[in-house]
């Protein structure tokens, strides 16, 4: 699906359909000037056999002529074929080197200002959590302090989200190795749990089965944490949140349900795109910084990396449940 693939995936569908239509429009040019040649040859060849054609045997040697030229024709033309197609894909690959170049360009300064971009935000956060802790604050100081920190960390997740994002532009490839889904979960689970009880939600994995799949096991925490935090984020207070891992057959999955306000089906597949985000007041998510509509795009695009997919079944008023499926490790 378009929106969960890369630049670099796009730019190369982008040639191979230039490169086709180069091709064709060559290849009708190469095969209108052979019609024409043949043409020609034809009258050629009945002007010349015309005034003897009352010979014997004359037909048929104009026929052999005519076939002859036709086979040289046909040669010629397959040749002309390779050569148009050598061409039409040298003509795409110089039409779209400067996207190409664009594109590297716009990823490195991601990727540059992102890395830094963290080491200033770094500082602000140890300053603000150091004059936190400090007695002799007053309530208005620290009030300040814990906004300037909310921003600094909604910042720091922006910045984690666009380095990733440079990452998946550049179709880097991931860091595989066996890995169970079950660690990957109970880990994301234990580090959002303060997340949770800040909105005293119930957060719980309600099933708990090894799950091996060939995994970048740190891209799969990130995928899992998206999840989880969205479930959390967008769930009004004092609801459960439920995250399930399992292994069925050659595929794992992981789940994770909430009693949210449900997302409408035509958002279903637009939640998915990058920078998208709902309405969040019908949300019901109360509290904490807003979010930069990162979350999905990624999850669905690391899902995709590792040859599976991420789903969606929301009903509103009633909640979502997010299910990724990865192809099982052949064990
Ligand atoms: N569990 C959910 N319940 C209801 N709505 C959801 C849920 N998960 C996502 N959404 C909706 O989908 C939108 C896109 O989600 P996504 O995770 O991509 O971005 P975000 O949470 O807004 O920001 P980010 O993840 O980048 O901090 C959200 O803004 C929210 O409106
Ligand atoms: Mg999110």
């Amino acid at each position: 699906m378009k929106e969960a693939t890369s630049p670099v995936a796009d730019v190369q569908r982008v040639r191979l359909r230039l490169t086709l239509a180069y091709a064709g429009i060559l290849a009708l040019l190469q095969l209108a000037f052979s019609v024409v040649v043949y043409l020609l040859i034809s009258l050629v060849v009945w002007q010349d056999v015309q005034p003897i054609s009352d010979w014997p045997g004359m037909p048929e040697v104009a026929r052999a002529m005519m076939f002859k030229d036709a086979m040289f024709l046909l040669v010629a033309n397959i040749v002309g074929l390779a050569l148009v197609a050598g061409a039409a894909f040298l003509l795409a690959k110089t039409a779209l080197r400067p996207l190409e170049q664009a594109i590297a360009l716009q990823r490195q300064f991601t990727n540059d200002a992102s890395h830094d971009l963290r080491t200033p935000l770094a500082v602000i956060r140890t300053e603000t959590s150091a004059a936190l802790h400090n007695a002799g604050l007053t309530e208005e100081a620290s009030e300040r302090l814990v906004i300037i920190d909310e921003q600094a960390q909604r910042m720091e997740r922006l910045i984690d989200q666009l380095l990733t994002l440079s990452h998946v532009d550049a179709d880097s490839a991931l860091e595989r190795e066996p890995t169970d889904l079950v660690v990957v979960v109970n880990g994301v689970v234990r580090d959002l749990q303060p997340l949770a009880q800040a909105r005293s939600i119930d957060l719980s994995v309600n099933r708990s089965e090894s799950a091996l799949v060939m995994g970048d096991e740190l891209k799969l925490s990130q995928l899992v944490a998206n999840l989880v935090d969205n479930a959390i984020k967008y769930s009004p207070e004092r609801t459960r949140v439920e995250v399930g891992v399992w292994q069925a057959r050659d595929a794992a999955f992981v789940a994770v349900a909430d009693r949210g306000a449900g997302i409408p089906a035509e958002e279903q597949e637009r939640i998915f795109l990058r920078f998208h985000r709902l309405d969040q007041a019908r949300n019901g998510a109360t509290t904490g910084p807003a979010g930069h509509g990162l979350g999905l795009p990624l999850c669905r695009w690391i899902a995709r990396a590792h040859g599976g997919d991420i789903a969606v079944d929301s009903r509103e008023g009633k909640g979502s449940i997010f299910t990724v499926r990865l192809p099982a490790l052949d064990s």
